[in-house]
């Protein structure tokens, strides 16, 4: 069948992809270590279960309002406050189904053809095809670990021309785990705010964030130049819920209503149950953030000092989400000449699922999750060194 050029041109996920070959080898009986996941390894907290099987028990299982349960929309708009002492309306949240849907909306909803949209990179998997299937131009600003792969202000002035429209910002970032000061952020926000580039935050990771600053968020810019910013979150990573499928975006009341004509002609509402856990998890407390956080704090110091012990591997101190992303690029050789070829090896012959960091936009790294127990952590870093005799 002959499909739409649109989509014969998109490439699948390749994090989703390497999970999926780790998972099938796994399942034929293969030893396999995965440091390819994107999500916390821990379970979702029993209260935010607890109200999800409250509302089926309670038959709230039918359609609800399109952008989301008015209380839950209220919610969310309550998190920016509680975290952030940043206030916004309900009116000015939209609950999508995961923050990947939200972004997926908004810019099918703010860009046009031919607009040109800045993305640092290093960036995640999906920014760029989402872009192109908005009609818009990915431009790739790239970044340095010798930087900690983020964008300075010349990096920025050089590739802004009359056609850019929007920036995407991830911090703390997937796959590299960099995270931008306030200072750092404040300076690329006015530089939005002078050259009306409007500022897409990706903030999914937000409370994952490990230096001594904290969790930092433009929400602050948005609730004074709310349609300079756009700030997207989601239940996701903060409360262990990747697939309950609960995102959210902050933004000035005008695009969430086109927003939610855009969900309303395509997916409707998430799912009634999800966003009852939702609420949950964002009303009911966050004290599970902390042990949560902490773990992942300590994996990280774990992956980082086992890393920098490898000879010729370059690998900033990643500050946020649950990624580490070394270049590696001076152990390629022979067939194993790139970071494809060398994690499809890994996982074949070494037992190891990590994933390219061509996937992302670089070449020469590796993206290692360390949502994983430290001991797998430990053992899968180990294989990978005994694989390269490091
Ligand atoms: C940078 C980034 N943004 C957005 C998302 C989307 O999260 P979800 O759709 O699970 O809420 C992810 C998930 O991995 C991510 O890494």
């Amino acid at each position: 069948m002959d499909i739409a050029e649109r989509v014969a041109r998109l490439k699948p996920s390749a994090t989703l992809s390497i999970n999926a070959r780790a998972l099938e080898l796994s399942a034929r009986g293969k030893d396999i270590l995965s440091l390819s996941v994107g999500e916390p390894d821990f379970p979702t907290p029993e209260h935010i279960c607890a109200a999800a099987k409250e509302a089926i028990d309670a038959g709230f299982t039918r359609y609800t309002p399109v952008p989301g349960l008015p209380e839950l929309r209220a919610a969310a708009a309550g998190y920016f406050r509680h975290f952030y002492s940043v206030h916004a309306a309900a009116e000015n949240i939209i609950i999508s189904n995961g923050g990947k849907h939200s972004l997926y909306l908004l810019f099918q909803t703010l860009l046009n053809p031919g607009d040109h949209v800045l993305l640092p990179s290093p960036c995640w998997v999906s920014y760029p095809p989402m872009v192109e299937l908005a009609g818009a131009k990915p431009v790739m600003i790239p970044t340095l670990p010798e930087n900690c792969f983020k964008i300075s202000l010349l990096d920025l002035q050089h590739s802004l021309t009359p056609k850019t429209r929007m920036l995407i910002l991830n911090s703390p970032s997937n796959p590299t785990g960099s995270c931008y000061t306030r200072a750092e952020l404040d300076a690329v926000a006015a530089w939005g705010l002078a050259n009306s580039v409007i500022i897409v935050s990706d903030e999914i990771y937000d409370r994952l964030a490990y230096s001594p600053e904290g969790p930092q968020s433009l929400s602050p810019w948005w609730e004074k130049h709310p349609e300079n910013f756009v700030i997207v979150n989601g239940v996701a990573k903060t409360f262990a819920m990747t697939g309950w499928r609960i995102g959210y975006t902050l933004a000035d009341a005008g695009l969430i209503a086109a927003m939610s004509r855009l969900q309303g002609q395509s997916t409707s509402n998430a799912s009634s149950v999800s966003q009852k856990a939702a609420l949950a998890a964002l009303t009911q407390g966050y004290s599970h953030l902390g042990i949560m956080c902490r773990a992942f704090r300590e994996r990280r110091d774990l992956a980082l000092d086992i890393i920098s012990s490898w000879p010729d591997v370059l690998c900033p101190q990643p500050e946020g989400a649950f990624y580490i992303f070394p270049d590696m690029h001076r152990h390629y050789r022979g067939a194993l000449a790139d970071s494809t070829s060398l994690c499809a090896a890994l996982l074949d012959e070494a037992g190891v699922a990590v994933v390219p960091g061509a996937a992302f936009g670089d070449d020469h790294c590796l993206r290692i999750s360390y949502a994983v127990a430290p001991a797998v952590l430990e053992q899968a870093l180990a294989r990978i060194a005994r694989f390269l005799r490091l």
